[in-house]
């Protein structure tokens, strides 16, 4: 704000709560919106009593102030309008929310996170020219938690990656004779398919297709939408009986432009991309991805597809499974070489949540937040 700038009208207890149910709501939708935002709603009559509440519930359905706002009907003239997003400024698949609120007569509007897409974004500007009063940033490290998968998609313009391994004390994923089930407990591995229903597409590598035969479904109780799996297979060796080709979900089989392609059961899909001595360009299978309307993708191994990625500077998060075990320099190291020579050039993150999971830790690691939000 610049000198001379009226301050914001301070926000109140009943709208800091509303805040906080709105940041719950948004999260009831996790893994369902892509490409668009998690967002809840909140509005409050002018004693600070809900009067309606709603949440997007997924691309091209009403977005979370007009579900709001159905739900307030005639009491929404007057009312406070508490969304855990700057409300959009632009005509999508549905209309502005900007213009939504204006037409329903919300007096003031408290907000957590500006909205970084230039195509979205610019709704408090236009509310506030509205003669609406607007208070943003409330509660704003809550909200942008819950949707840091999206967030971070539209500030580089690709996918969100998480990175997501099991491994021991000493930073081993696997036994030197290539056994890594079960490092974990059944506690960490069923919190892993959590995490997998909150991502959009899982990706693994041809190691870890070979060695584990892997799924990369749903399971342990876990239902929602299953999300895309994608396995990266330079020469399109994978067998017609890999488990990741059932009908549970589509598979995308990444393979090098030029390879043979592989004959797919009906449903799955191969997608031939450009690839060098390291393997298939990772920068570019994101970009792919991005297009498609993926917004988010948990990597799940191994330690070379991860490699790529750290090379590329392509870590968002990483979500490690941390078993109370050693392996020694026999085991099989969750990185492999991505070119770190010197401590400076090591792979950096901050520790973010951390819990016991059954006999396991759960680590959340985040790179640090980039300074300059980038165009989607
Ligand atoms: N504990 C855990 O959380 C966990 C999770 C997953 C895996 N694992 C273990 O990890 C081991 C497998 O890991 P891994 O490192 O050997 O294999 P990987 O990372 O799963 O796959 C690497 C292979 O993927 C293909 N590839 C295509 N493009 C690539 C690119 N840009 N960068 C890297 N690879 C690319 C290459 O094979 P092609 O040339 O044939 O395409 C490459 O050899 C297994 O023992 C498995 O059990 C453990």
């Amino acid at each position: 704000m610049s000198a001379g700038e009226a301050q914001p009208p301070a926000v109140t207890p009943a709208e800091h709560d509303a805040m906080a149910r709105a940041v719950r709501l948004a999260a009831t939708a996790l893994g369902h919106t892509s490409p668009n935002p998690v967002v809840g709603c909140v509005l409050l009559a002018r004693d600070g009593s809900p009067v309606g509440e709603g949440y997007h519930r997924g691309a091209g359905q009403p977005h979370a102030e007009v579900e709001a706002l159905r739900a307030a009907g005639a009491r929404a003239r007057g009312a406070t309008a508490v969304v855990t997003l700057e409300p959009c400024a632009h005509q999508g698949r549905t209309g502005p929310c900007a213009e939504a609120l204006l037409h329903a007569g919300v007096a003031r509007v408290v907000y957590a996170v500006d909205d970084p897409t230039p195509q979205a974004g610019g709704g408090a500007a236009r509310l506030r020219a509205a003669g609406v009063q607007v208070v943003g940033g409330v509660l704003r490290e809550e909200a942008e938690r819950g949707n840091e998968l999206w967030l971070t998609a539209a500030r580089h313009g690709r996918p969100c990656v998480t990175w997501k391994f099991a491994g021991t004390l000493d930073g081993r994923t696997a036994a030197a004779d290539g056994t890594s089930r079960w490092i974990t407990g059944s506690a960490a591995r069923a919190d892993g398919h959590v995490l997998r229903a909150t991502h959009d597409a899982v990706l693994v590598g041809s190691g870890t297709l070979r060695s584990d035969d892997p799924h990369l479904g749903l399971r342990h109780g876990v239902t929602g939408r299953p999300p895309l799996r994608v396995v990266l297979d330079r020469t399109g060796g994978i067998r017609r009986e890999a488990r990741v080709l059932d009908d549970a979900a589509p598979t995308v089989v990444v393979v090098a432009e030029g390879a043979r392609l592989p004959l797919l059961p009906h449903g799955h899909e191969v997608l031939a991309l450009p690839c060098d001595a390291q393997g298939i360009d990772v920068a570019e299978l994101m970009a792919e991805l991005y297009r498609r309307g993926l917004r988010s993708v948990l990597l799940e191994g191994g330690a070379k597809l991860a490699a790529a990625f750290a090379r590329r500077g392509l870590l968002d998060r990483t979500v490690a499974y941390l078993a109370p075990m050693f392996l020694g320099a026999g085991g099989r190291a969750v990185l492999d070489d991505f070119g770190a020579m010197s401590l400076a050039q090591g792979l950096r993150f901050r520790f973010g949540e951390m819990h016991q999971l059954g006999d396991d830790m759960r680590l959340v690691l985040r790179t640090a937040p980039q300074p300059a939000a980038e165009a989607r």
